[in-house]
């Protein structure tokens, strides 16, 4: 006990060394990988607010809308090419990397060897790199880290995790590289465990997907197929409750955490729940049931998520509630379709 009192206060001195500026009042310069998918764009709009425009780097491999270059700092980054990590890091002095880079569970379903490159050879890569510049490094994990072992009604922060996606695997594999490279090396790795966060922008290919394609096709189309049965219970969260989890997150000093990887989460509903907290805003709304094999991924995740390890270290605390987030999206799914369309 007392050797394991020593090691983990030698680790926690050592990993201070490896933290951002926030000591001497400087704001981080912080680079997102992967950061024009869903939650990239809304992550720097959220930062550049709390840390300056010119202080988050946005990057990805896709040719950026002009909406994005005029909104900050963006840039090519492959997360597959290592030399062209440590010259971004280098030349913009970063601080804290935020690594959004993955192929999502549906979509590594349907590519597996792509999947493997850029969630674990990408997460090597991200590794090393945070290791050899003293990085912060935050990387999303998710509830699909875990898999029908797993307990589901709750799923406790540690627990039996045997996913059955490359997805899952790939978060399993980045959690314990994280975890083992801050118990070895003292490298400030911070993970947290998202629901499926649900905003107005399109998502990346993953099994919670619904509960934003719904809103576009209610408005689109008045009506919406599901591809999960109307009773799958999944556990969500509102973007705005993710991005101020991953900003509170990323401030908490070394001292407060007890774990490196915590499950977060708001609420939890099934598809026939959603659409029942819909109809209030959207009364003719019509939703019909063809489960695919989505399915399958759904029934072996957690449905009600135990988040309060974070709770307790952190004081995590959820703000967007059921209806709240409807109303959200309501709003913004509207707007963006006057806006452009879709
Ligand atoms: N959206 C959610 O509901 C959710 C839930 C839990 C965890 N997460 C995690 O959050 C992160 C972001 O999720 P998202 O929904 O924005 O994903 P997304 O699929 O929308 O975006 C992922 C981005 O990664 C980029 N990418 C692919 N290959 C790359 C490469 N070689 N180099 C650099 N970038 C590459 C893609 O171009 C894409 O823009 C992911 O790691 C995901 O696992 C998301």
């Amino acid at each position: 006990m007392l050797l394991r009192n020593f090691y983990r206060t030698a680790v926690r001195c050592n990993v201070r060394y490896y933290s951002g500026n926030l000591a001497n009042n400087k704001p981080p310069k912080i680079l997102i990988t992967g950061g024009l998918g869903q939650l990239g764009v809304e992550c720097a709009k959220y930062l550049r607010n709390k840390y300056g425009r010119e202080n988050v780097l946005l990057s990805d491999i896709i040719k950026p809308s002009e909406e994005i270059v005029n909104d900050g700092p963006y840039l090519f980054v492959d997360i597959l090419d290592f030399k062209g990590l440590q010259k971004i890091v280098v030349d913009h002095r970063v601080d804290w990397l935020i690594h959004f880079s993955a192929l999502l569970s549906a979509i590594g379903e349907q590519n597996v060897p792509l999947a493997v490159r850029v969630n674990i050879e990408g997460m090597h890569n991200v590794i090393e790199l945070a290791k050899q510049y003293r990085l912060r490094v935050f990387v999303p994990s998710t509830i699909g880290a875990f898999g029908p072992d797993s307990p589901r009604n709750p799923t406790p922060n540690v627990t039996i995790q045997r996913p059955r996606t490359i997805y899952g695997v790939s978060k399993v594999h980045a959690e314990l590289l994280g975890e083992y490279y801050y118990y070895k090396f003292g490298l400030d790795f911070r993970c947290l465990r998202f629901p499926g966060v649900i905003s107005s922008d399109p998502p990346g290919g993953g099994t919670t997907d619904y509960a934003i394609a719904i809103f576009h096709d209610m408005f689109r189309k008045g009506q919406y197929q599901c591809y999960l049965k109307p009773d799958t219970r999944l556990p969500m969260m509102h973007v705005k409750d993710a991005l101020r989890a991953l900003s509170e997150y990323l401030e908490v000093p070394n001292e407060r955490l007890t774990r490196r990887v915590y499950n977060v989460t708001s609420m939890s509903f099934t598809p026939e729940e959603l659409a029942e907290a819909m109809s209030k805003y959207v009364p003719e709304m019509r939703i019909t049931y063809q489960p695919d094999s989505r399915q399958e991924i759904a029934d072996s995740w957690p449905q009600v998520f135990d988040d309060s390890e974070a709770r307790r270290d952190w004081n995590w605390k959820p703000e967007v509630d059921l209806d709240q987030l409807v109303r959200l999206m309501v709003k913004e799914v509207k707007e963006k379709i006057a806006a452009n369309g879709f």
